[in-house]
């Protein structure tokens, strides 16, 4: 089959292309990997041809022998879905995981993502915590979100709470909580390996002043959790902005009921008194 025909790259544009249409990706911005499953690259193997194999950058042993889709450095998520061979390709990475090669895609020099550290050790880590289960790594710089990281503590307790209060389903979408990463430069190791510190805990890790990562077992779940999250943020927005603070709110004691019924387990360290 068609590299462009196959279940998981179509999957990959559509998330790709409904990421670019929330505004999440001006220019660059953002990047998107998935680890690829051994039938799935089965399914195009007669059409990879691997090029040099290049240093990562880092080191992710319990990934070695594996193969990715990953987003290329600078290019535009307005293109996933317009120029696929272009803005994207297939990577496979040594025995050691500590170098890759591309294998299809990524035309006219591209490269992958400049955080492919971070989505690398992001999927080692999840490799771990979720028993192979999830397979997607999303990167976005979405607007609320990033604009809650100059007015609120960062604090993985803080964002959690004000995040819950804004909509009745987000404990149960992301009852781990979410990470908060002080502000670091891009593109390295330093900032990979906070990153995945935050990622043996939760699916979600937001950087100061930057954006978001998300983690799920398909690109369904992990487009929905990075949606679900920037909805919560967008109304937080709002409620700040109009400038009278909470009349009103879900407390402590709703969270635990609502964590009964739903059979959600809620940490106590999200559930302080004000
Ligand atoms: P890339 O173009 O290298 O993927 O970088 C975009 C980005 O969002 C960096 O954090
Ligand atoms: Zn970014």
């Amino acid at each position: 089959m068609k590299v462009l025909d196959t279940e998981f790259v179509r999957g990959f544009i559509q998330l790709g292309d409904d990421g670019w249409k929330q505004g999440w990706h001006e220019r660059n911005g953002g990047n998107l990997s998935c680890r690829i499953r051994p039938e799935e690259i089965g399914e195009v193997k007669d059409q990879l041809t691997p090029g040099e194999w290049l240093d990562i950058g880092t080191s992710v042993p319990k990934l070695g022998g594996e193969y990715f889709l990953v987003t290329g450095t600078g290019r535009y998520f307005q293109n996933v879905a317009r120029k696929p061979e272009e803005s994207f390709g297939i990577v496979e990475l040594d025995g050691a995981g500590e170098k890759y090669r591309i294998c299809w895609g990524l035309t006219n020099g591209g490269r992958p993502t400049s955080e492919l550290p971070s989505h690398l050790m992001n999927h080692e880590v999840k490799l771990v915590a979720s028993g192979g289960r999830h397979r997607v790594i999303y990167h976005c710089h979405p607007v609320n979100t990033i604009a809650l990281t100059f007015v609120l503590p960062l604090k993985d307790e803080v964002f959690t709470r004000e995040l819950w209060e804004m909509m009745t389903e987000c404990p149960v979408v992301f009852p781990e909580g979410v990470g908060v990463v002080d502000w670091m430069v891009p593109g390295g190791r330093d900032i990979a390996v906070a990153t995945s510190e935050l990622m043996k805990k939760y699916n979600v890790a937001i950087w100061a002043h930057h954006g978001m990562f998300c983690s799920g077992a398909d690109f369904d779940e992990t487009f929905g959790l990075m949606h679900t999250v920037e909805k919560a943020a967008e109304i937080l927005v709002k409620v700040l902005s109009m400038g009278q603070g909470k009349r009103q709110t879900i407390e402590p004691g709703d969270f635990r009921e609502l964590a009964k019924d739903f059979k959600v387990e809620l940490d106590e360290k999200f559930l302080y008194e004000r």
